[in-house]
């Protein structure tokens, strides 16, 4: 294979090499995040934050934004089923003198508490919905908009119609997890499904960072 390797470009930024690491709940915190960037990660996630929570102000969602300076850039991962929930949450975040890099929308999360609000997963299946927050997420703030999906709710039927509507909304970047919110985290992601929806947009995608 002969395949130039370039820098993943999102939004303004230009991230090499051309590798994230992975939002995980529960273990992406500030500390992890320092060893990964030791280890020369050039782009984090926190972990996934509450945009209510953040929007009410409590101290245990506000510690999760806690950070050091080496790790940038970093993009601040929020889920959230409220539009306006996610346009405060944001303009809160997006203070003078913020240390944050991008706002990354959690549309993947199978856990039914999130889920059972609305939010994670469950704004697959509510499209219009999913359009409203990037919306509303790219007008609270002038940084780039990513959006982690998976391939759909319960079976990967329309997820490149999602894929183009989400970059019609606005959003500069796509992760997507091969796998439907119905798997959880069990059974073979599907990379098919995943090139497909690569190669439906012209933003960065899962594809661009992991070429097969
Ligand atoms: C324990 C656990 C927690 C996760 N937490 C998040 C999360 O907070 N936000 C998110 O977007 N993805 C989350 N993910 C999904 C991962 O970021 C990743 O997309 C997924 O594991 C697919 O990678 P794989 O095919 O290598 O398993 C989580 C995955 C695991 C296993």
């Amino acid at each position: 294979m002969n395949q130039t390797i370039r820098p993943l470009r999102f939004g303004h930024l230009s991230i090499w090499p051309p590798f994230v690491a992975a939002p995980i709940a529960g273990y992406t915190d500030g500390i992890y995040r320092e060893i990964l960037r030791e280890s020369g990660c050039p782009f984090c996630y926190t972990e996934m934050i509450s945009a209510r929570g953040l929007v009410l102000g409590g101290q245990a969602t506000l510690a999760l934004l806690e950070h050091s300076d080496k790790d940038r850039p970093l993009a601040v991962q929020l889920f959230g089923s409220d539009p306006d929930d996610m346009f405060n949450a944001v303009q809160k975040i997006n203070q003078p003198g913020a240390q944050f890099d991008a706002i990354d929308i959690n549309m993947g999360c199978p856990a039914r508490k999130i889920t059972s609000q609305g939010a994670g997963g469950a704004l697959l299946r509510d499209i219009p919905k999913a359009v409203e927050i990037v919306q509303a997420v790219k007008s609270a703030s002038g940084l780039p908009v990513s959006v982690k999906m998976r391939i759909g709710w319960a079976n990967g039927a329309g997820a490149v119609e999602i894929a183009s509507r989400l970059q019609d909304a606005g959003a500069d970047m796509l992760a997507v997890h091969g796998r439907t919110v119905a798997q959880g985290y069990g059974g073979k992601a599907n990379w098919d499904e995943i090139s497909r929806i690569a190669a439906s947009v012209n933003i960065p995608s899962s594809q661009f960072a992991f070429p097969p």
